[in-house]
């Protein structure tokens, strides 16, 4: 009765993100009512196992209640400050001195904001100033990598390179350029690492070179690609892009908002290659969910060159909820969790996810499995020698999250047929267990679909 009345009034009142609202309205919501550990319930009862942690963000599990406290007691203490009019709030301030001591190099200056795509943006608008204060105003170009995500906003959706985010939009602006992705497993030079590094690094030379030197401002790129497919770029590719920008005076910033905290082992997976961009954008993980934060981290460099080119005038950029203490009260709780077990499990079950989804690699629909820590992904294929994709007439993205959802687990179902996992770094080893049974049934099932068959025939 309470389900049926709340799809009605979701289907009335309720805008969803990037969904279709002639066809949400047709399926109706899944009301999610509760979560523990690694498993939600549905309003229905209905239990499955959170393959895909939310929205790769609950990463320290559902139901933890040290964080609940956390947030408890700073709502009771001090629900709100501003950071504007030089006030400030006790947890935000130690939170930006946390994570500056353990960001990497120099990125010693946090910017919070409220989630990944104003973090993003806040970048756009920093590195404008930062190329205004050093008297290059020129230099207002800005480059990123096809399949990248890097956000919603007006300015990031021209950054992200998925075109559902652009038809309709306007957009990519023509200050916004892209660069081929190393998609290793449809790279058209090959899967030889060292090849694909050559590659990209060409591409982005070339492409520097197209749009002038001079006038290149930044390179935005994700250590994994996320929203594209879960793409894993060989190692060293991004050491060898850090460098080329290094070289060609181009700011450098890894968008850190899925593989930040933990998702691929340490709490940076810049650190994983020893790289030191100019900005790292966060989000996600850095409450893991449970409020929405996000953080922009900013070298020593870039913040002092604003910091002089502004003098005694005001940087002109903020919000009301930047350095929110209650998501700061959560931001510092969920830290200590990372530090305090959640890291070491999540490096633990990553190696048992990766296993698992590997012994899948024979199955007649799985043409590659790739993943690092907790992030990984499956694609999908009616021909594994031609890596014919699965047809659009199986609709891939609907049929095979409706067949896990009814499996009793949650997975992104991308709509080229890539499934990706980033499961809660608090797994069980049978909760891992669980997504790979499960996973199995679910390509079991899709194999049966009557257009997948006629695709493989
Ligand atoms: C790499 C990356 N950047 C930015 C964003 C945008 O973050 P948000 O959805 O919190 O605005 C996302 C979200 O998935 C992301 O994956």
């Amino acid at each position: 009765m309470l389900s049926n009345s709340l799809i009605e009034l979701d289907r009335a009142h309720l805008v969803h993100p990037v969904a279709s609202y002639r066809g949400h309205e047709h399926m109706g919501v899944r009301v999610l009512a509760s979560g523990a550990g690694a498993w939600v319930t549905d309003a229905s009862g209905h239990r499955l196992v959170d393959g895909f942690a939310g929205l790769w963000c609950v990463n320290a599990g559902y139901g933890q209640d040290s964080i609940i406290e956390a947030a408890t007691r700073q709502m009771r203490e001090l629900p709100y400050a501003t950071g504007y009019f030089g006030l400030g709030s006790e947890s935000a301030i130690r939170l930006a001195a946390e994570l500056a001591e353990r960001s990497p190099g120099d990125l010693n200056h946090i910017y919070f904001t409220l989630g990944g795509s104003d973090a993003v943006d806040s970048t756009v608008r920093f590195i404008r100033y930062y190329y205004h204060a050093k008297g290059m105003p020129e230099k207002d170009q800005f480059i990123s990598v096809e399949q990248g995500y890097h956000g919603s906003s007006t300015v990031g959706a021209g950054l992200t390179a998925l075109p559902v985010f652009h038809a309709g939009f306007g957009l990519p602006f023509d200050w916004q350029h892209k660069i081929p992705s190393h998609y290793v497993y449809r790279n058209p030079v090959g899967s030889e690492d060292q090849a694909i590094i050559a590659a990209s690094v060409a591409a982005l030379r070339q492409k520097v070179e197209a749009i002038g030197q001079e006038r290149v401002a930044a390179f935005y790129v994700e250590p994994i690609q996320g929203s594209g497919g879960v793409l894993v770029p060989p190692p060293g590719w991004m050491k060898a892009m850090r460098e080329v920008c290094t070289e060609l005076d181009i700011l450098f910033v890894a968008d850190e908002v899925i593989t930040g905290f933990g998702r691929t082992g340490p709490l940076f997976a810049c650190t994983d290659e020893d790289i030191v961009p100019d900005f790292i954008t966060t989000a996600k993980g850095l409450t893991s969910g449970y409020v929405p934060m996000g953080a922009v981290f900013m070298s020593d460099k870039v913040y002092n060159t604003i910091a002089d080119g502004a003098g005694a005038a005001a940087v002109g950029h903020g919000y009301t909820y930047s350095a929110h203490p209650v998501s700061a009260a959560v931001g510092l709780e969920v830290l200590r969790l990372y530090e305090n077990g959640l890291l070491d499990n999540g490096r633990k079950v990553g190696a048992l996810l990766m296993k698992g989804l590997r012994a899948l690699a024979d199955h007649p629909l799985v043409g590659d499995v790739r993943g690092r820590g907790m992030l990984a992904a499956i694609e999908l294929v009616t021909d594994k020698a031609r890596k014919t994709p699965l047809p659009a007439a199986a609709d891939p993205a609907r049929r095979i999250f409706d067949r896990a959802w009814n499996n009793g687990l949650v997975v992104r179902a991308f709509g080229n047929g890539i499934l990706g996992y980033a499961p809660p770094l608090c797994c069980t080893p049978d909760d891992i267990e669980a997504i790979i049974e499960r996973t199995r049934l679910t390509l079991n099932q899709t194999l049966e679909d009557p257009d997948v068959r006629t695709a493989m025939a």
